[in-house]
């Protein structure tokens, strides 16, 4: 009888895969034997293995590349890479070794462009785009950037009064886009996004405000759906749309020159993944390529701002199943050594998906499961929802540990997770490691972060421990205060 895990692996998917390979009965990751790693460190454990970063952002260049030939178009491509998805110093310094920009949403990204441009890892000619709703700091750290010399800090204007707040703070002339507001899915709760600007505003924006505005020079309007770069009818029609306000406001504003079109390339969250990413980019080309035919317009240079593509599938997860509770006859629980909830916040979230294979045991006989969490919280589980199918795993077995491992994790669940911060019940973070490559190819491992410490939790919540800085009081305000009355 065919009742091994492998043998389920087999029938149901094409395996081994280019990044999932077995050896023995163990599951490697490009190579990485998961196993080791959890013998070496422990688990539960995060890691990112940095060279599949430089990867997808070689292979998205050459997809472009292949685009601008293949359509005989005109403009240029430039790769940013939006911060936000992971604002590691590591995850920048492999991004940066590629010869690329970055995309900024708020008032503290410009600090960690300052250290880059200080360490001298982002060169002074890179497009530094700063989306997101601008308030003082943000908009202060920018005006100090562009005034400092960084002439490619394009600010993407997202609301009315981000012009004049601009113009105030920097001293010479500067670039700037606009966003546009897209229509959300006809699904979606709201009608159209809270981010831009309306389409049919654009245009009488750009009249009233930037047209007599000697400071401002307008290049580039933006481009985000939220939903990604899909194929399908909504996201076809959102890209026309756009383009129709693009070569409108190029015939009047002839410093516009690029457009960008944000992120949202998917990536694999299953082992049967498909996407046809250069197709997908040789008909996004196509189309601008027809419309400004039709408008008689130049075409624009094209910016993306991969968040997700770019860290994405660098990171992994891998937790002990530590017991099996089974609570009738049809669920067993196994419940892992940590928490779905706060290491992985978009299963709970958004019942995001990720690819979940066994790191051992794959010749042991499978069974269906649940996978909970260790925090008291009813929605701490990963269930066949989330997976797109029902979960399976090598049946438990209280003297043969089982390990699992989370994949493309990389993107977003740091910082959502509020990473080194407080987790729900006190469940303290993994630690974390660093995988790359020397230069003969021989994979290297670094301890980036150890496990959170009961002191490093009691010492945030107010406590005093050894960890905890004393706190001075701010006797000022008393002093103002008793002076005022
Ligand atoms: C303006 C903008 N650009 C880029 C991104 C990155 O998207 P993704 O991670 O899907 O590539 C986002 C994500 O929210 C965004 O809001």
């Amino acid at each position: 009888m065919n009742n091994k895990y492998i043998d389920l692996i087999d029938q149901t998917y094409f395996f081994p895969q280019e990044e999932f390979t077995l050896e023995n009965e163990h599951l490697k990751f490009h190579d990485i034997p998961l196993k080791v790693l959890v013998e070496k460190y422990g688990s539960p454990l995060k890691f990112t293995y940095l060279p599949k970063i430089s990867e997808n952002i070689a292979r998205a260049k050459n997809w472009f590349a292949n685009a601008i030939e293949k359509n005989d178009y005109k403009g240029k491509y430039h790769y940013c890479y939006c911060t936000k998805s992971s604002h590691f110093q590591h995850i920048l310094h492999e991004t940066l070794k590629n010869d690329i920009h970055i995309e900024t949403s708020s008032a503290f990204d410009i600090n960690i462009v300052e250290q880059l441009k200080k360490d001298g890892k982002l060169k002074d000619s890179a497009y530094v785009i700063c989306n997101g709703f601008k308030r003082e700091q943000y908009i202060e750290n920018i005006a100090r950037l562009i005034n400092n010399g960084h002439k490619n800090c394009i600010p993407i204007i997202d609301n009315y009064e981000e012009i004049d707040l601009l113009s105030d703070a920097i001293e010479d002339t500067f670039k700037i886009g606009i966003r546009i507001a897209s229509e959300e899915e006809p699904k979606f709760e709201f009608y159209t996004s809270r981010l831009g600007i309306g389409y049919k505003n654009i245009v009488p924006f750009y009249e009233n405000q930037i047209k007599d505005n000697d400071k401002v020079e307008l290049k580039m309007l933006h481009f985000f759906i939220n939903t990604g770069i899909r194929d399908n009818a909504y996201y076809w029609n959102e890209l026309v749309k756009c383009l129709k306000v693009y070569t409108r406001l190029k015939k009047i504003c002839p410093s516009l020159d690029s457009l960008n079109i944000g992120g949202g390339f998917p990536i694999k969250n299953s082992l049967a993944f498909e996407y046809d990413y250069q197709y997908m980019i040789d008909e996004i080309l196509n189309q601008i390529n027809i419309t400004c035919q039709e408008a008689d317009v130049p075409v624009p240079h094209i910016f993306t701002e991969f968040g997700s593509f770019t860290v994405g599938e660098s990171g992994g997860a891998i937790y002990e199943i530590l017991y099996q509770k089974q609570q009738n006859d049809r669920e067993k629980w196994n419940m892992i050594d940590s928490s779905f909830i706060t290491t992985l916040p978009d299963t709970w979230a958004i019942n995001k998906r990720f690819i979940m294979l066994p790191i051992n045991r794959w010749n042991d006989e499978y069974e269906r499961v649940l996978l909970g969490g260790l925090t008291c919280d009813s929605d701490d589980y990963y269930n066949s929802e989330q997976n797109m199918n029902a979960i399976y795993l090598p049946k438990y077995k209280r003297d043969k540990p089982l390990y699992i491992g989370f994949f493309n994790t990389g993107a977003y669940q740091e910082t959502i997770g509020g990473y080194g911060g407080l987790q729900h019940c006190l469940i303290p973070q993994p630690k974390h490691v660093l995988i790359d490559k020397d230069a003969d190819g021989n994979l290297t491992y670094e301890l980036f972060s150890p496990q959170q410490k009961a002191e490093d939790l009691l010492s945030i919540l107010g406590y005093e421990t050894e960890k905890s800085v004393k706190k001075t009081s701010d006797t000022s305000i008393n002093n103002k205060i008793t002076s005022n009355v």
